[in-house]
């Protein structure tokens, strides 16, 4: 009996402690990131004075200058978008304020049917907008641009369409998982079932196709239009066609992940689970956790890595161990991660004109962002300590209203 009082107190005083090294992280990593906006909001005000075009900071150019892309880029809703994290994490007026004022210059992509990056555009910045603070014209917004996605799909196929103009007749990538987001969250608002069936017709042909059977994924699909048939598996931003392109791992690793959340189907939830083994106990994943490009980059360990692949990994393992039987061992692992990004991965004041995290890669290919900040890592990395923090006070992971 005095022993399993013993046991108890331990384990009380042993969760303690890790919620204070928790509460630490989150707190570091959030105090870092609002001093950096800071800082980025003024950078972007010079670029603006300067007469520079875009509206959205996505990286940091060769030279080292602030990178501002136009709506119609991939990566125009994660500022934004970062800016409503810090508003639910803060309450401060100046981050609402702010995301509302970097929003509305994405919210036109809503028509903008040429991409598949709906989702990233639109549910980042948008969607956020929408989950704080129940404007209806947001809601308005998140069911033009599904109905717009949704005119990407193709029923032969089973998928949307990735992207136009390219040597493919009809691509699909695996980071096409992640606009799946956007059309569940139609179907609740609308209570229109188009979009549900769409989303899942996609994860199901995608969980087909997209895999090697040690789980990893292919970063492209291509198939025939007219007869859904897969014409070829290759890379466009991996190593090569039968490499594992870290962030790709990532993106499949979250999207399944929010699959089986939108549905229960198990399925899905045992696809995230094991591509979260892949990544896991991968022998190529550096102990800090931070993956290298790609996990078959050839000159390993002396490759670039990829803090986006990791801080997406983070968010996604968060909500993984809410699902999982295996969830302390993932929530350790994202842990692991949240510390390991948060201590050797972000930027010093005032450094990085204002990005929080240092050492993403965008294409390493053809040498483009090597080594630079990437606004998706940031805006992945704050999502991850938003989970962290709700997890610490038992609210439900994905909580972000203030
Ligand atoms: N979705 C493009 C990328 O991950 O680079």
């Amino acid at each position: 009996m005095k022993m399993k009082k013993y046991t108890i107190l331990f384990a009380v005083i042993l969760a303690a402690q890790f919620n204070a090294i928790g509460q630490d992280i989150v707190k570091k990593g959030f105090s870092i990131a609002e001093k950096q906006t800071m800082l980025m909001l003024n950078e972007v005000a010079q670029a603006k004075t300067a007469g520079k075009a875009g509206i959205s900071p996505r990286s940091l150019s060769a030279q080292g200058d602030l990178v501002l892309v136009a709506s119609k880029d991939w990566c125009s809703g994660f500022f934004p978008g970062e800016l409503w994290y810090l508003y639910a994490y803060t309450h401060k007026p100046i981050w609402l304020k702010q995301a509302q004022a970097f929003t509305t210059p994405v919210e036109q992509e809503k028509t903008n049917g040429a991409t598949h990056d709906m989702g990233f555009k639109v549910y980042c910045s948008v969607g956020n907008a929408w989950k704080l603070t129940h404007e209806a014209h947001d809601k308005d917004v998140i069911l033009e641009a599904s109905k717009m996605l949704s005119t990407r799909f193709n029923p032969k196929v089973g998928c949307i369409k990735s992207w136009d103009n390219r040597e493919w007749k009809f691509p699909v990538i695996i980071d096409n998982m992640m606009n799946l987001e956007l059309l569940f969250e139609a179907t609740k608002l609308s209570g229109d079932s188009s979009y549900y069936k769409i989303a899942v017709s996609h994860a199901n042909t995608t969980m087909k196709n997209h895999f090697r059977a040690d789980y990893s994924s292919y970063h492209v699909v291509s198939y025939d239009p007219e007869t859904g048939a897969v014409l070829k598996r290759v890379t466009h931003q991996g190593y090569a066609d039968e490499s594992a392109w870290a962030r790709g791992q990532s993106w499949a690793l979250y999207g399944f992940t929010m699959c089986y959340r939108e549905t229960h189907n198990k399925a899905y939830l045992e696809q995230a689970e094991n591509v979260a083994r892949f990544i896991l106990n991968n022998t190529n994943l550096p102990k800090d956790l931070v993956p290298y490009w790609d996990y078959n980059a050839p000159g390993i360990p002396n490759e670039p890595r990829d803090v986006s692949a990791a801080a997406v990994m983070a968010s996604a393992l968060y909500e993984l161990c809410t699902y999982s039987v295996n969830g302390s061992f993932f929530r350790t692992k994202a842990d692991r991660i949240l510390k390991s990004l948060t201590e050797g991965y972000a930027a010093g004041p005032g450094t990085n004109r204002g990005f929080i995290l240092l050492h993403s890669i965008g294409t390493k290919l053809t040498n483009t962002e090597v080594d630079k900040p990437l606004s998706y890592a940031d805006y992945y990395y704050l999502e991850a300590l938003l989970r962290k923090n709700n997890l610490m006070n038992n609210k439900p992971v994905l909580t972000i209203i203030p």
